[in-house]
C-alpha cells in the first residue's frame, strides 16, 4: 500500500477505536540511538547472545574473557545514557494523552515509553534501571542518569574486572543482598504474560511497532489480537514475522510515521 494512502487509513482506524493497544520492539528506539538487535550491525551481531545474553552464559564469559562483559557494559552504558524519546515515542505519549491509547506493551527495557508520558505500559522484558534484589526479589527503581552514572563511575574504579568485583559494585536491597538490573534474559520467565495476553485479547486494534517478531512468548501477541477479531497495523521499514497478520503494514520508521500519523487526528 501507497505510505500517504496507509497514513490516511491507520488515522482513519485510530479515530474509531474503542481500544487501541500498541506492541513495541527495539525497533521503536532505534531513532532513539539504541541499535536494534537483528538488523545489521545491531547488538546481536557485536555480542554473542550465547555469551551476554542468558545468567549462566554471562557469568562463563565473565569467568573465562571478562573483557567481552567489560565491553558489552561499557557499550550498554554509552549507548543506554544518551538515549531520549524520539518523535515515535512522543507520539505515543499524545495518542495515549488524547484517550486513543490505551496501553504499551514493550519489549524494550529503556524506559522511553514513560519517559515521552505513556502510564500504562507493561515491560515484558523488565527495565533496565529497575533493580531487583537477588535474595528477596524486591524491586526499585532507580533514575537513567542516577544508575548508570553509578556503574560508570565504579567500573573506572575497579582495579580488578571480575565477579567478587561486580557483585561488590552492585547496588544493596534494604535486605542487605545485592541487586540486579530487572531484565529478563533468555531463559528466564517473562514479566507481565498474562496481562499482556489480556491486552491482545480485549483490544479492538493493535498496533505492532519495530518488532522482529521472533522471541516468543511476546511475538504471539498480535496473532493473538487478531484471532480475538483485532485489527493489526504494523509500522515497520524491514522485515518481520508479520506479513500474513497485519492487516496494514507501513512501511517506515516509528519516529517518521507515527507522528504523521497523529497529526492527520490532530488536524482532523
Ligand atoms: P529485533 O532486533 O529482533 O527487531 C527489530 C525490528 O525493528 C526489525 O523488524 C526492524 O526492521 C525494525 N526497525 C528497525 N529500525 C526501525 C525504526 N526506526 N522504526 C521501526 N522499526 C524499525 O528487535 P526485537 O523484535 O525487539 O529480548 O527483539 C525481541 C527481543 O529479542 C528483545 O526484546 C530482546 C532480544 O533478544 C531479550 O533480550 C529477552
Amino acid at each position: 500500500m501507497e505510505l500517504y494512502a496507509g497514513i490516511e487509513q491507520a488515522a482513519e482506524v485510530f479515530k474509531t477505536t474503542r481500544k487501541l493497544v500498541t506492541f513495541s520492539g527495539a525497533g521503536m528506539s532505534a531513532e532513539s540511538g539504541i541499535p536494534t538487535f537483528r538488523d545489521p550491525g545491531g547488538i546481536w551481531d557485536q555480542f554473542d547472545p550465547a555469551e551476554v545474553g542468558t545468567g549462566p552464559g554471562l557469568l562463563n564469559t565473565l569467568s573465562r574473557m571478562p573483557e567481552k562483559i567489560r565491553a558489552f557494559i561499557n557499550e550498554t552504558i554509552r549507548v543506554f545514557l544518551q538515549a531520549q524519546p524520539n518523535p515515535g515515542h512522543l507520539a505515543l505519549g499524545t495518542l495515549e494523552q488524547i484517550g486513543i491509547l490505551r496501553s504499551v506493551v514493550t519489549q524494550n527495557v529503556d524506559n522511553l515509553h514513560q519517559e515521552a508520558g505513556n502510564k500504562n505500559v507493561i515491560e515484558m522484558h523488565g527495565n533496565l534501571f529497575r533493580q531487583r534484589c537477588l535474595a528477596c526479589e524486591a524491586k526499585k527503581p532507580f533514575g537513567r542518569e542516577e544508575y548508570l552514572g553509578r556503574v560508570k563511575n565504579a567500573l573506572e574504579e575497579m582495579t580488578t574486572f571480575d565477579l567478587p568485583s561486580i557483585m561488590e559494585m552492585l547496588p544493596k536491597c534494604d535486605c542487605g543482598s545485592p541487586m540486579r538490573p530487572d531484565v529478563v534474559m533468555f531463559g528466564e520467565a517473562v514479566q507481565g504474560l498474562y496481562e499482556s495476553f489480556q491486552e491482545a485479547d480485549s483490544c479492538d486494534v493493535m498496533l505492532v511497532l519495530g518488532t522482529s517478531g521472533v522471541v516468543y512468548p511476546a511475538a504471539a501477541l498480535p496473532q493473538k489480537a487478531k484471532e480475538s477479531g483485532a485489527t493489526v497495523i504494523e509500522i515497520n521499514p524491514g522485515d518481520s514475522a508479520y506479513y500474513g497478520v497485519a492487516d496494514i503494514r507501513l512501511q517506515g520508521t516509528t519516529g517518521e510515521i507515527l507522528p504523521r500519523i497523529v497529526q492527520r487526528i490532530q488536524n482532523a
